[in-house]
C-alpha cells in the first residue's frame, strides 16, 4: 500500500542515459539502464508523491502509475526538466547525461570515405547546474558517478551545482552503478557525509534515499 511521507509533494526524477545523435542511425550514449532512477520514481510514488519521471534511453520498462516523459538528448531532457521545475518540490537527477554531443548532426546517414574520421564534440548544458542556479525552495538531489576521489568530487559537484544532497556511487566497484541491479551509495549534504547505504537492490537503495529526503524536508520545515 502507498504510504504518505511524501504526500502532496511534486517530485521530478530523471533517469537513463541521454542519446546524442551523429546521424539518423548513429549516436553516442552510455551504460545507464534507467534502473536506479526508475526505482527512485517508484519509491517516491509509494511514499505518496506526485511523480514525473523524465527518462532518456533505458533497458527496462518505466514503473506503472508513474507519469513518464521520454526524451532523447541532453537538450531535450533540459527542456522537459525546465518545463516542470517551477511546480516541483523535489528533483532527483539520477540520469546519466552526456557531457558532450557532436557539433554536427548529419540529416542523412554519413557515408564511409576517409580512413580516419574525427568527430568534433561540444559541451552540453549542465541540467543540474542550471536548475541549481534557478532554484527557489526546490529540494535538489544530484548524483555523482565517480571512479576515484569519490568524496572530493561528490562534494565539489554538490557545491558547484547547488544541490541539497548528492548521492555518490563508486562505479568502479563490483555491483555498483551502471546497469547492475544493486548499488552502494554515499549521501552527502553541505556539511559532509550523511549516510552510507551498503550493497543492496536498487529498489531498497531508492526507498532509503527517499526516506532521507523526506526526513530532510521535515527538518527544514521545523527550522
Ligand atoms: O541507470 P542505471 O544503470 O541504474 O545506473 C545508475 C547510474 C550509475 C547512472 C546513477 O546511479 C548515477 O550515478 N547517475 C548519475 C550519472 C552521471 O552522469 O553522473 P555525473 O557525475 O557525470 O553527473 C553529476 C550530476 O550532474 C548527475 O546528477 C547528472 O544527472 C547531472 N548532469 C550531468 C551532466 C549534464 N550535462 N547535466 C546534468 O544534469
Amino acid at each position: 500500500a502507498r504510504r504518505n511521507q511524501l504526500a502532496g509533494k511534486k517530485v521530478i526524477v530523471t533517469a537513463g542515459g541521454t542519446v546524442e545523435r551523429l546521424d539518423p542511425v548513429r549516436y553516442l550514449t552510455n551504460d545507464s539502464s534507467g534502473k536506479m532512477g526508475y526505482a527512485i520514481a517508484e519509491a517516491a510514488y509509494m511514499m505518496g508523491a506526485d511523480v514525473t519521471l523524465i527518462s532518456g534511453r533505458a533497458t527496462i520498462a518505466p514503473p506503472a502509475h508513474v507519469h513518464t516523459i521520454q526524451v532523447e538528448s541532453a537538450e531535450q531532457m533540459l527542456e522537459a526538466v525546465l518545463e516542470h521545475f517551477h511546480q516541483a518540490d523535489i528533483v532527483v537527477k539520477a540520469a546519466a547525461v552526456a557531457d558532450y554531443r557532436p557539433v554536427l548532426q548529419a540529416k542523412q546517414k554519413m557515408k564511409k570515405t576517409a580512413d580516419q574520421l574525427t568527430i568534433e564534440l561540444e559541451k552540453t548544458t549542465d541540467i543540474l547546474q542550471t536548475i541549481g542556479e534557478q532554484k527557489k525552495g526546490q529540494f535538489l538531489v544530484g548524483f555523482a558517478a565517480e571512479t576515484n576521489n569519490v568524496e572530493q568530487y561528490a562534494m565539489d559537484k554538490l557545491r558547484r551545482k547547488h544541490c541539497d544532497l548528492i548521492v555518490a556511487n563508486d562505479v568502479s566497484a563490483e555491483g555498483v552503478g551502471f546497469d547492475v541491479d544493486t548499488n552502494v551509495v554515499q549521501i552527502y549534504n553541505a556539511a559532509g557525509l550523511v549516510t552510507t547505504i551498503p550493497l543492496m537492490q536498487k529498489s531498497s537503495i531508492a526507498t532509503q534515499l527517499m526516506e532521507v529526503v523526506a526526513a530532510c524536508l521535515t527538518e527544514k520545515r521545523r527550522l
